[in-house]
């Protein structure tokens, strides 16, 4: 796992667009996993900049997004489809085939997740996977206690999640509780990983992941075993290394 240390968040998110960058330069038919939240905001913003000065073509690009919550239509402004919508699918030139985002009123969500591993499959695994940190060491909505070994699921949110992410809503009680989300399994599968955290409020679950134990309480842990990480943050976010 490599760490490094970003001045600021948005060193960090130009030094996440620019490996991106790199892997659909060298492979124009990348896969992509992606990631929702704050963290990676800055990113995708670079990712657009990049792309509108004609130096990025995502036309044979495929993606996939680590989850989504369980009772938001892809039209429900807090979805992750949305949110992906607004942040890169409706600046860049890809093809709306190529982009899978969990249908989370799915009303059979055992089988969309399957198709969704199955889709995976199909493009040839993901090449590089984006993913943020979340406060109790969670990665996708695999929370605390979640086994390595599971692929994409439904999953219970904990109140720390539910906490965290009620900024985005009118009141606690419209965040969803549940949310199908990979799994550590197809994340550990990806062929390489980026982790992006930043801020103070991140330092506890990056100093875990860096100098803790691998420990299912803290999901992230796992990706000390995986062959090529890598973590970027800031100096808030390293405060606690
Ligand atoms: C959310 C998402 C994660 C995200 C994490 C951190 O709940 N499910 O994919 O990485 O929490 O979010 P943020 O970047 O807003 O701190």
């Amino acid at each position: 796992m490599e760490v490094v240390i970003c001045k600021d968040y948005d060193e960090m998110s130009r030094r996440a667009a620019y490996l991106l960058t790199a892997e659909i330069v060298q492979n124009p038919k990348a896969v992509l996993g992606l990631a929702t939240g704050d963290t990676p905001k800055k990113m995708y913003e670079t990712l657009v900049d990049i792309y509108k000065k004609g130096d990025l073509d995502f036309s044979k690009v495929t993606t996939f997004n680590l989850d989504e919550y369980v009772g938001l239509s892809a039209e429900h402004e807090q979805s992750y489809a949305a949110y992906m919508k607004q942040m890169l699918m409706s600046h860049i030139n890809i093809k709306p085939e190529n982009v899978h985002i969990l249908n989370g009123c799915s009303e059979t969500p055992e089988e969309e997740c399957a198709l969704f591993e199955e889709k995976i499959v199909q493009a040839g695994g993901i090449d590089i996977q984006v993913l943020g940190l979340g406060h109790n060491g969670h990665i996708g909505f695999n929370e605390p206690d979640s086994q390595f070994e599971l692929k994409t699921r439904i999953v219970q949110l904990d109140d720390r999640t539910i906490e965290a992410n009620k900024r985005f809503f009118d009141k606690k009680s419209d965040v969803p509780t549940h949310a199908l989300s990979m799994g550590i399994q197809t994340i550990m599968e990806a062929k390489k990983i980026i982790l992006i955290a930043s801020g103070a409020s991140k330092a506890e679950a990056v100093s875990k992941l860096v100098n803790g134990n691998i420990d299912s309480m803290h999901p992230a842990s796992i990706l000390k075993v995986h062959k090529d990480v890598t973590v970027l943050i800031d100096k808030e976010a390293a405060s606690k290394l």
